[in-house]
């Protein structure tokens, strides 16, 4: 945004907003209206968005993602904005570091395939040097969050473009060898074909282009232990179904259409079809796992639990920093892959 106050008074502006941010704790809007006269906002129009919606009729897992997003709260200032993806960090133990947020990517494409409201794609925006961050996602609610967000952000100026898709559209809407680094954390268990959307995705990364996507992990304290023991058995929640079943109702809300959960093995296979090299790095951990854990020991003397999950909870071992790991990888529901096209 424009501000018709001259440079030298909006510096002044801007140094005491940058003050008030250290003592404004959570007075967010005073520096957010602080911000907007020192022409630090910018208007949302600013952001290229795409909408492909007019070629398709929302679907079910389309209209899930619409009314439902993982953090509806818009931000009232940069500075907040980038608090909260420090707290993400803190909050996720290894997620930083499995998904190699947020590298160097110089002069590079991203893309974040289901940006959500769009932490990464203005993670990437602040923290990498990539030329152009793609985010794309088929819910108009999380790209309005992550454009509202971006414009909060000079950086992003230029260098960030948001495009709504659809969860049966056949093609991502980008050319053949456009993309050099895939993002995608936490989506393709969600869609309705997740290998027909990896096979999109390899299209559209070169040759030698490389990424990081995070799917559920079946090798997790969350089924295993917090779905199996303190929903299903605890909490008598889900009667009847199966541990996987109940996964789908307990991760992104009970109303969630499809919320898969993928052994490594399986999601493997599936990157390869798609024609990725692939590799597993492990899960990564949330909270609600790491809690759970206090009650490893009673899940394992309980005689209604499944022989899978007490055999589960038997072979987890604990890392030098008393992570939870199973059969040498962290066993937490956020399961990394790193991709490389040949
Ligand atoms: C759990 S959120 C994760 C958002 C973001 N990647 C993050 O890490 O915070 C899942 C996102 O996937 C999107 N999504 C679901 N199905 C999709 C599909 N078939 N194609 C693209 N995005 C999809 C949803 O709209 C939602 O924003």
């Amino acid at each position: 945004m424009s501000s018709i106050l001259p440079p030298r008074v909006r510096k002044r502006i801007a140094g005491a907003a940058s003050r008030l941010r250290r003592y404004a704790g959570e007075g967010w809007r005073a520096v957010g209206a602080i911000e907007r006269v020192a022409g630090r906002h910018h208007p949302v129009e600013a952001i290229p968005l795409r909408d492909l919606r007019d070629r398709h009729a929302p679907g079910q897992v389309d209209q899930y993602w619409t009314r439902h997003t993982v953090n509806s709260t818009p931000f009232r200032a940069a500075a907040e904005s980038r608090r909260y993806l420090e707290r993400r960090f803190d909050e996720h133990p290894r997620f930083r570091e499995m998904m190699e947020l947020y590298g160097d990517h110089r002069d590079g494409v991203i893309l974040d395939y289901g940006c959500g409201p769009g932490d990464d794609v203005v993670g990437f925006t602040l923290h990498s040097r990539a030329k152009r961050i793609i985010g794309m996602d088929v819910s108009p609610r999380a790209l309005g969050l992550t454009r509202a967000r971006l414009a909060l952000h000079g950086e992003a100026l230029g260098r960030a473009e948001l495009i709504q898709t659809a969860d049966d559209a056949t093609r991502v809407p980008l050319p053949d060898a456009s993309v050099d680094y895939l993002h995608s954390g936490g989506v393709l268990h969600h869609a309705s074909d997740p290998e027909g959307v990896l096979r999109e995705l390899h299209r559209v990364v070169k040759p030698g282009g490389r990424g990081c996507v995070m799917v559920y992990n079946q090798h997790s304290v969350w089924l295993h232990l917090y779905t199996a023991y303190t929903c299903q058995i605890v909490e008598g929640k889900f009667a009847g179904q199966s541990a996987l079943d109940a996964f789908t109702h307990n991760v992104d809300g009970e109303d969630c259409p499809l919320a898969r959960c993928y052994t490594p093995d399986e999601f493997l296979a599936i990157c390869r079809r798609a024609g990725f090299e692939a590799e597993f790095v492990g899960g990564y951990l949330s909270r609600t796992e790491l809690d759970a854990l206090a009650d490893r020991n009673a899940a394992i003397a309980h005689p209604a639990l499944a022989p899978a999950h007490r055999a589960f909870l038997e072979e987890l071992r604990v890392d030098a920093d008393g992570l939870p790991t199973y059969r040498g990888f962290h066993a937490g529901v956020g399961g990394v892959f790193r991709l490389r096209r040949p």
